[in-house]
């Protein structure tokens, strides 16, 4: 009876020893089963920058060991990278984008995607043009969801095309040749001239669902488990940098914003935001500093812990 009962307490703790065991592996495990990340750059830099997405590459790396990182390139060299960061149609690079992340295998489960200034906007069009493979997250590093108006300073790292752009954009962002050929003219939005952008903006007003609403691309948005959204509180490269939040100017003029709350394209709820954010999935995060100017820290603690673990 003793040796029946001791017996049974044996084989108890055995069990719940190999319970541990379990478990303890099972959180080895999901320590490097880390969804991967794709990562976009943004105007002036390339995939492989080793001051700028090259470092955050590695930092990733090291906080998630055996993470797959890519890191999105178009062209076949850095420099026909960053060319096309300004010269090659952000329609076209966004398909570009889809096919090379369908066509690549470690990403069939889904990923979590980060875009750092333009390329935020860029990966959106992703999510809402491409849901599969399935983007998880959407981190958005000074994106200008709601365009620009302006381009006082260039970019990060500077480049030397950013003036020639300037003085082209400011004065015909929407005709028809500058809308296909320059980047940055896609996502130019005029206060001052509201019914000219939503009728000859090719990207932006696009996926902003203000030529037409598609309501595949509000389905999809709704795909991510959060969209975050980060705003450089002193950024002298955005403007209005309340673009980040997908604020902007109101209409007519270029001074006053308004706030994403506020914006058309939140009450209307035409790509999905509002809903994200009666679920609480709509992250806004607002942190000191001009445009991506941000502590590994801070990275590494709010983004990669905070949200892609
Ligand atoms: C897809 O993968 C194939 C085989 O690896 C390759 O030949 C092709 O260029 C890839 N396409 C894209 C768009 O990356
Ligand atoms: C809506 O978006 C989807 C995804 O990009 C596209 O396949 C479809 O043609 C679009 N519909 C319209 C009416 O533009
Ligand atoms: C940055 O912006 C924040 C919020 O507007 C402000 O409180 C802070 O003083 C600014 N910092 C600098 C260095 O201008």
């Amino acid at each position: 009876m003793f040796v029946l009962f001791l017996k049974a307490t044996v084989t108890r703790i055995l069990n719940m020893l190999l319970i541990l065991v379990i478990v303890a592996s099972c959180n080895i495990v999901s320590g490097t089963t880390i969804k991967p990340i794709v990562m976009w750059h943004g105007m002036g830099d390339s995939c492989c920058n080793p001051i700028s997405l090259g470092r955050i590459k590695l930092i990733i790396e090291d906080t998630f060991p055996g993470v797959y990182v890519k890191s999105i390139k178009i062209g076949a060299n850095i420099i026909e990278d960053t060319e096309n960061g300004f010269f090659l149609n952000a329609n076209v690079q966004v398909e570009e984008v889809c096919s090379q992340l369908a066509n690549d295998s470690k990403l069939a489960d889904g990923y979590n995607a980060i875009g750092f200034s333009q390329g935020a906007q860029f990966l959106r069009a992703v999510a809402q043009r491409c849901p599969s493979p399935p983007m998880i997250n959407l981190v958005s590093l000074g994106g200008q969801h709601q365009g620009v108006y302006g381009l006082p300073n260039c970019g990060y790292p500077a480049h030397k095309w950013c003036d020639y752009i300037r003085k082209i954009l400011n004065v015909g962002a929407y005709w028809s040749w500058v809308q296909r050929e320059l980047v940055q003219a896609e996502y130019w939005h005029d206060p001052l001239n509201e019914e000219e952008y939503r009728q000859r903006s090719i990207f932006l007003a696009d996926i902003n669902n203000e030529r037409q609403l598609n309501e595949t691309y509000r389905t999809n948005l709704l795909k991510l488990k959060n969209l975050i959204l980060v705003r450089f509180n002193n950024d002298t490269i955005v403007e209005p940098r309340e673009t980040e939040w997908f604020g902007f100017y109101r209409p007519g003029q270029a001074k006053e914003v308004y706030s994403l709350r506020e914006s058309p394209l939140y009450i209307e709820d035409r790509i999905g935001l509002k809903q994200m954010d009666k679920e609480g999935r709509l992250k806004l995060i607002a942190i000191d500093g001009n445009h991506l100017q941000f502590s590994e820290e801070w990275f590494v603690s709010t983004i990669l812990h905070g949200f892609l673990e």
